[in-house]
């Protein structure tokens, strides 16, 4: 054991303003305690972080995915699933009676997601990869921002596993995608773009203009409200980092995904870059789960649940949830 877990009420506790519940002092940091998760206490001795496990790996067999996907489970097969790893991870993503939004990024051990050219395809492990397929194939729409769509021209569809292909959605305020762009592609899916300039698109691409907030660009909640109104409720928030801070610094991301390769670039943009803070204390301290994906971790975190941001009024904690 490294710490003790204590149940406090709300108030000071060592000078420290604390939510009432259970809370993790760890012997060497006495003064910085940790929110545990219900149950997780016995996880703490695992892995040395109070709610966080200790690092499983995800094995995903066909019957499992296609469970996953809504096919069902094979009689007698339910309850070993839902004792994977795999389950815990995917499930919550394959629900289709809550909306969801889950953003992902995969960075490297010093926090880049790309080298200073843009050059970002490589970071993240062939499982990971997989992962990242299998998380499209379970959303409605994967959401992606103009730098992505001009940087790595990418297809968001499934194409590492069995299952089907989301729609797409590019975040292109002034109208830079060009009009030969892989997302803006007629293969079947939709295709949407959200500007706030009259600009002409593809024919087949859905519009849908949104005012900006001043310097603030498009707030992410009226995104994800056009989206959900066009019946895209679950939605995976691809990147890159700056499209994906805009939406944790607005409370509207439910679940947070970050991959870290053992991989160190040096210098390029970084992850997540948010509105500063002054203290510790006022960090996102989300809840998380780990899980191994070949030589990365992944870190599953619940930031509706525990986002210093997403508790404000009209928070997203409504959304989340496994
Ligand atoms: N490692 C990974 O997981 C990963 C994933 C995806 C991408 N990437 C890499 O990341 C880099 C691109 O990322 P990035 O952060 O530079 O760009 P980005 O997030 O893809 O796109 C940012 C741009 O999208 C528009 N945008 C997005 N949300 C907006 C909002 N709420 N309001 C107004 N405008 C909004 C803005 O366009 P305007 O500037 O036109 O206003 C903004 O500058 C590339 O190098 C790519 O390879 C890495």
């Amino acid at each position: 054991m490294r710490g003790i877990v204590k149940r406090v009420k709300q108030g000071l506790q060592s000078g420290l303003p604390l939510r009432g519940g259970l809370w993790a002092y760890d012997a060497t940091h006495p003064d910085a305690p940790l929110p545990v998760l219900p149950g997780a206490a016995q996880d703490w001795t695992d892995s040395g972080f109070p709610g966080v496990s200790r690092m499983r790996s995800i094995n995903v067999d066909d019957p499992l995915w296609e469970a996953l996907l809504g096919v069902g489970l094979p009689a007698g097969r339910a309850e070993r699933a839902q004792a994977e790893p795999a389950w815990e991870l995917y499930a919550p993503l394959a629900r289709r009676d809550r909306p969801l939004v889950l953003a992902q990024l995969g960075q490297s051990l010093d926090g880049r997601i790309a080298t200073v050219t843009g050059h970002s395809r490589t970071i993240s492990c062939d499982e990971a990869l997989v992962h990242l397929h299998r998380c499209r194939a379970l959303v409605d729409a994967v959401v992606v921002g103009v730098g992505t769509v001009l940087a790595d021209d990418p297809m968001l569809n499934v194409r590492h596993v069995p299952g089907p292909d989301p729609a797409r959605v590019v975040i292109d305020p002034r109208g830079r995608v060009p009009d030969g762009a892989k997302v803006f592609r007629d293969d079947g899916c939709r295709r949407i773009v959200i500007q706030t300039a009259r600009v002409p698109r593809p024919p087949g691409v859905e519009v849908v203009e949104i005012a900006a907030d001043g310097d603030n660009g498009l707030p992410p909640r009226a995104i994800v409200a056009a989206l959900a109104e066009l019946g895209l409720r679950r939605l995976l928030v691809e990147g890159g980092a700056k499209t994906i801070a805009r939406f944790i610094a607005a409370g509207a991301v439910d679940r947070l995904h970050v991959g870290i390769a053992p991989l160190i670039i040096g210098a390029g943009p970084v992850g997540l870059c948010l509105p500063p803070i002054e203290r510790l204390d006022s960090a996102i301290r989300p809840q998380a789960q780990v899980y191994a994906l070949g030589r990365d971790v992944l870190f599953d975190c619940m930031l509706g649940s525990s986002g210093r941001l997403a508790e404000g009024p009209g928070g997203s904690a409504g959304l989340s949830g496994p």
